[in-house]
């Protein structure tokens, strides 16, 4: 057998440099293998041939995205799962594009808990208010399903940008402070203070968007999976809010719309003063664009709105993707494309091969637009007033990320950017440029995918908007 020593859990270098000198050795799956161990940086068996010049061979950029997620899986046997597939590569050139093959199989169900652990960390993270020397920080200690915290840090990095804050976990602890993140030594729950005033802010503000009429136990759960009350504040209320629920139920259908609770509608009324509504305020930060969003009185849909769902996604992404308007989880979770619609565009993407965190995924109307429908809150689309309304915040996002291309979904996103009607299938699948220097490419809505009800038929529009979203790609 021969062992390489990793320099630690996800070190994705380490693992590669060990694996090509295997490979380039001749050593076979089974005698290969992989620990962790302090000091360690590649080979531990100092028999093995050593590499020179050039590696003679390649792999494919889908094997190295994937093997980048999979390395983060809390599962021992990874690297071991890697290597086989970088063995076989050598015979089985197409191997990854064999989705049903039990190895790439296995690879692709670890990515994918792998980005959906990177998920709820974005969702469930909750950061407490102390006090240190230098002054206010925001900690939140957080618990990964999988080794995510690299990974996902630069989305807080990009979210908070104005905020010192620092997330502790088990596996590492990252820090934001005067513009630079770091990442530091594994962290333990006491490190982390329990309480304080934002803590009931959660709770009060959870609690009053807390909607019983559409509780279905089953999907909070599989949304919000129990792993994770324990450091989610407002999980405390759950039992006590799912007990009343139906008290609650009753009560909603005779009560006026809800005001925003007292400290939210503190922090909507000084942004109102400060700046949201002054002439010629414009934002200069995602940030402040999104702060900004939260107060918008532009038209009447922030009324029953739980909160504004502004793009999200890296500053300069070169890929734009405009979407209708967030829907009833992107409305709660306040991320755009997080829910049915949300789980079509990410495969979508991942087979034309883009990845989504190079995306800024936005949409043409940031409020959610719905009637209630005895339990449910059904959407609704947003009509040419409002679309129009709120193309104000759209350039505003245009202006500071500046894309080559903006992919629009369907006819609201389509007159969203283009600041016409259109009819999509005629102008889909062409370069129409922008006139600052983008393109735009028209394709349809995801959920109209999961509205065909031909199993044929859907699967043929499928590769159509595959195909839209891989020229998208080649246009970039
Ligand atoms: N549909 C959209 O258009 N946008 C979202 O964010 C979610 C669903």
């Amino acid at each position: 057998m021969q062992v390489a020593v990793l320099g630690g859990e996800t070190d994705f270098d380490g693992w590669r440099k060990a694996a090509r000198a295997f490979r380039l050795a001749g050593v076979t799956p089974e005698r290969a293998a992989f620990r962790v161990g302090a000091g360690g940086d590649g080979l531990f068996d100092e028999s093995l041939p050593a590499v020179t010049g050039e590696a003679p061979f390649s792999v494919p950029k889908a094997f190295v995205d994937l093997a980048q997620e999979v390395i983060l899986h809390r599962a021992g046997d990874r690297f071991d799962l890697l290597y086989r597939l970088l063995w076989r590569l050598g015979t089985e050139p197409d191997l990854m594009k064999v989705s049903t093959d039990v190895d790439v199989a296995a690879a692709l169900e670890r990515a994918k808990n792998v980005s959906r652990a990177s998920h709820k960390m974005k969702a469930f993270v909750r950061f407490r208010q102390v006090e240190d020397e230098t002054g206010e920080r925001c900690v939140a200690w957080f618990e990964p399903a999988h080794r995510v915290l690299e990974r996902t840090a630069p989305f807080f990095m990009r979210r908070f940008t104005s905020m010192r804050w620092s997330i502790l976990t088990p596996d590492g602890s990252a820090s934001w402070e005067d513009g630079a993140l770091a990442f530091g030594p594994p962290a333990t729950r006491d490190m982390a203070p329990s309480e304080d005033e934002i803590e009931e802010f959660w709770k009060t503000y959870y609690a009053s968007t807390f909607n019983p009429a559409r509780l279905k136990t089953r999907t909070m759960q599989g949304e919000m999976p129990r792993r994770y009350w324990k450091n989610l504040p407002e999980a405390a209320l759950i039992p006590e809010l799912v007990a009343r629920s139906s008290v609650r139920t009753e009560a909603m259908v005779a009560a006026p719309a809800p005001e925003p609770n007292a400290r939210l509608a503190r922090t909507l009324s000084r942004l109102n003063r400060d700046h949201a509504f002054e002439e010629g305020f414009v934002p200069s930060t995602l940030d402040e664009l999104d702060q900004a969003v939260q107060a918008c009185r532009r038209c009447p849909l922030w009324r029953d709105a739980t909160q504004g769902v502004c793009g999200e996604g890296p500053r300069k992404a070169k890929l734009m993707i405009v979407g209708e308007q967030p829907g009833d989880q992107e409305d709660l979770a306040g991320h755009p494309f997080v829910g049915p619609a949300g789980r079509v565009l990410d495969a979508a993407l991942e087979e034309a091969r883009i990845d989504r965190e190079d995306v800024f995924v936005t949409n043409a109307v940031k409020h959610f637009k719905h009637e209630p429908r005895g339990k449910r809150r059904l959407h609704k689309t947003p009509n040419t007033a409002e679309v129009s309304a709120c193309r104000w915040w759209l350039n505003a996002e245009r202006r500071l990320v500046r894309p080559r291309v903006i992919v629009t979904l369907g006819a609201t996103a389509a007159l969203g950017v283009l600041g016409r009607k259109v009819a999509v299938t005629k102008e889909r699948g062409r370069g129409i440029d922008l006139g600052d220097g983008a393109k735009a490419l028209l394709t349809v809505h995801p959920s109209y995918l999961l509205r065909i009800p031909d199993a044929a038929a859907r699967a043929g529009e499928r590769d159509r908007f595959v195909a839209d979203l891989t020229q998208a790609r080649a246009l970039l």
